[in-house]
């Protein structure tokens, strides 16, 4: 296109060809930065941007509020920033029947220490299906907005914020120095059917349900589009407070209401069970009738000061359940079964159906678990079933209508060789998995390692998900996780650079040697986790951290544990001390035993470990804690807490608290009827402590 110099345009020429600049620019960054996939090359996308600033130099009156040249908050090529939360965010055990209320309210009673008749009141909220968002508040005044993130921190997401005009700028009356207020951003079901039909006039991508709309619309790297999205805001909780402001849940709802705050109308006392679960019913007939989507309903122990003692597991407080409404379902058609390959090996059998919305959503893939499932309920290709979405869980195939079966259908035969590499794929007796035994050699397990690796709560690279990651991979770029760091060097002197590639850019290469770089150091408990060991998640990888300290003392005492087991001289003092780990075990212990075991997972370690720095574990908020780093046992009855509150109270101050005594044990707390701990410990010579000495110890 031949392109006139600024100066010979008319003010409405210059005015029409800076929208259509605005609306391409905008276009490409949402690709660029959003989906990773650029749609036009560096020097075009250079190009486009240079007219924009020559046209808007000649016409300064012409500047639209939403020009790319002032796009606010994050400037394109930075993304969003990371702002560390106060304090932490956290997430929601799901319960899912009524049986499991009933046992959240017996943990917590028994966490208290309440009688079956002791009063316990429960607020009990509708569960938003939204985004959370933490709103930072000074003296009144709105500073500062955050996406959940990984807990720790978020994107700041304060100019999209802004936007929305449910959020009070300036509180009414008195307000804390400082407040965080933790709620939902959501879209309201009539403003998700309106994008996604404005959207699909426009031939743009629609989006699947209320929730990704929502997500989508707040991760805007331009504000103005932010704005003309509608999002909504509930408000339903504090992070940090400098002072405190309530001394019960519903007082601190009617709190953020004074202030100014959109607080859910829909919310219930409940002082038993008997009452939550028809409080749960009753918003459950409602639900098809409310303006948003919900999931289920949030039940929160009202006392707030039960709430601090209670504390927090993981990443869930024990003060709070989600109760989710039962799983939604639908038929469809199951085109075909497709065999999945996991990071492990595991084979998994993947229905492909016809696409359907369930619960809001459209599936077009169910899992069907193992083999044996598949032919305990003889699902074959071309059968009609019945799916259904629990939760966020991946929607599931739960029977065949027997009567639509066509009458040419066969059953289904597994195979045993792996789909993707071919080896075989060996199925042991009694078990219901069927593994590939191609190890890293399989490019489905190399890749979904590799994935796993750079995951956001792994190493948490950014710009190494599925696409990236199998590109490298099928490339002959990177092989094993240790190769990732070699990535950039390996890049000199290559003839066919990176930056070439269909699909890369130079601008996206040095974005993801920067982010590459910027986890050389990590921390233990996610460098352990990035290993991919089964059964090994983030909780057990931190535990094992805090337990071993330093990668050194961890690889060292997991290839002991690995030998004394295979060894089978039962109780050798490696395996007993990674077994008496509280919540770790003989089978999870297996399955570490089982990665130390196989020469080639130690020369991946090995390898890796020579590439980056890794960290020793800091225990959190321990500095100074009399029992840092101790190992403590908790045996018999106590008077003054439960047993679960102390271990939750040792831990936050820094302990390890291990399920059984063995020498490595610190301190072992007995309280009444303490049995064979006891002796145990009295035999080893080891510090026993009573309740009140170890209250006194931790200056409680
Ligand atoms: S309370 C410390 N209340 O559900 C507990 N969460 O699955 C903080 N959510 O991350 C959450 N409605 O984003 C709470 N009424 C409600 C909620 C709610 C929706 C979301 C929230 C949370 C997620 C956990």
């Amino acid at each position: 296109m031949t392109q006139l110099p600024a100066a010979s345009l008319t003010p409405l020429e210059a005015q029409i060809e800076l929208e259509r600049l605005g609306r391409e620019i905008a276009a490409h960054d949402r690709a660029y930065y959003q989906d990773d996939a650029p749609t036009l090359s560096d020097a075009a996308y250079d190009a486009l941007r240079g007219r924009l600033k020559e046209l808007e130099a000649a016409f300064p009156e012409l500047v639209r509020a939403d020009s790319p040249s002032r796009t606010v908050g994050a400037a394109p090529g930075e993304g969003f920033r990371a702002v560390a939360h106060l304090q932490p965010m956290m997430s929601l055990e799901d319960v899912f029947t009524d049986e499991a209320v009933a046992e959240f309210l017996q943990r917590v009673r028994r966490f208290l220490g309440l009688g079956e008749s002791d009063p316990l009141d429960l607020v009990a909220e509708p569960k938003i299906d939204g985004l959370s968002i933490n709103l930072l508040y000074e003296n009144g005044a709105f500073v500062r907005a955050t996406t959940r993130g990984d807990g720790a921190e978020g994107e700041d997401v304060t100019a999209n914020m802004r936007t929305l005009a449910d959020l009070p700028r300036r509180l009414n009356g008195p307000a804390p120095a400082l407040m965080e207020v933790r709620g939902e951003v959501y879209m309201r079901r009539d403003d998700f059917l309106a994008l996604n039909a404005a959207s699909e006039a426009r031939g743009e991508k629609i989006f699947a349900n209320p929730r990704n709309a929502a997500a989508g619309s707040l991760r805007q790297l331009d504000a103005a589009v932010t704005a003309r999205r509608r999002l909504s805001l509930f408000c339903y909780a504090l992070g940090e407070v400098s002072e405190a402001v309530a001394d019960s849940h519903r007082a601190l709802l009617q709190r953020l209401k004074d202030w100014g705050f959109p607080v859910n109308p829909r919310i219930g006392l409940c002082r038993d069970l008997d009452e939550a679960l028809a409080f749960t019913r009753a918003l459950g007939a409602e639900r098809a009738d409310l303006a948003y989507d919900i999931d289920g309903v949030v039940y929160k122990v009202d006392r707030l000061d039960w709430q601090t003692r209670l504390g927090r597991r993981d990443r869930t407080p024990r003060w709070a359940v989600a109760h989710k409404f039962p799983a939604e379902q639908a038929q469809t058609l199951l085109e075909r079964i497709e065999i999945q390959v996991g990071r492990t090996g595991a084979l998994t059998p993947v229905a492909i159906l016809r696409p359907i919305t369930v619960g809001g959503v459209v599936v077009s893939r169910a899992t069907l678990h193992n083999e044996d499932e598949i032919l305990r309920k003889d699902v074959r290709a071309g059968d009609t079933v019945i799916i259904q979405r629990a939760g966020d869980v991946i929607p599931q195939v739960v029977a065949v209508v027997a009567d639509k079966r066509p009458a040419d259908s066969r059953p289904f035969t597994p195979s045993d060789r792996c789909p993707v590499c071919n080896s075989h794929a060996v199925k042991p007796e009694g078990e219901a998995i069927r593994r590939c035994s191609g190890g890293l050699t399989c490019r489905a397990q190399a890749v979904e390692r590799l994935i796993h690796f750079a995951s956001r709560n792994a190493f948490d690279i950014e710009g190494l998900g599925e696409k990236n990651v199998t590109f490298l991979f099928e490339s002959g770029r990177i092989h094993g996780p240790a190769d990732i760091f070699r990535l950039e060097a390996a890049e000199k002197g290559t003839l066919l650079p990176l930056k070439t590639q269909p699909g890369w850019g130079a601008k996206s290469v040095e974005k993801l040697f920067a982010a590459i770089a910027a986890r050389r150091r990590v921390p233990l408990d996610r460098f352990i986790y990035a290993l991919g060991i089964r059964q090994v998640g983030e909780a057990t990888a931190r535990l094992l951290a805090l337990h071993y300290h330093s990668l050194r003392a961890w690889r060292a005492a997991m290839s002991a544990a690995a030998a004394e087991r295979d060894a089978e001289a039962d109780a050798g003092e490696a395996w007993t001390h990674l077994i008496a780990i509280d919540q770790v075990g003989p089978a999870v212990a297996g399955e570490i035993a089982d990665f130390f075991a196989e020469a080639h997972n130690l020369a991946v370690l090995d390898d890796l470990a020579a590439e980056v720095t890794v960290e020793d574990f800091a225990a959190p908020a321990a500095t100074g804690s009399p029992v840092a780093g101790k190992t403590v046992v908790f045996t018999g009855s106590l008077e003054t807490m439960s047993r679960d509150e102390a271990k939750a109270q040792a831990q936050a101050l820094g302990a390890k608290v291990a399920g059984s005594v063995s020498a490595k044990t610190d301190y072992v707390v007995a309280g009444a009827d303490a049995g064979s701990k006891l002796t145990k410990a009295r035999d080893l010579g080891l510090t026993v402590l009573s309740e009140q000495a170890w209250r006194a110890l931790i200056d409680r």
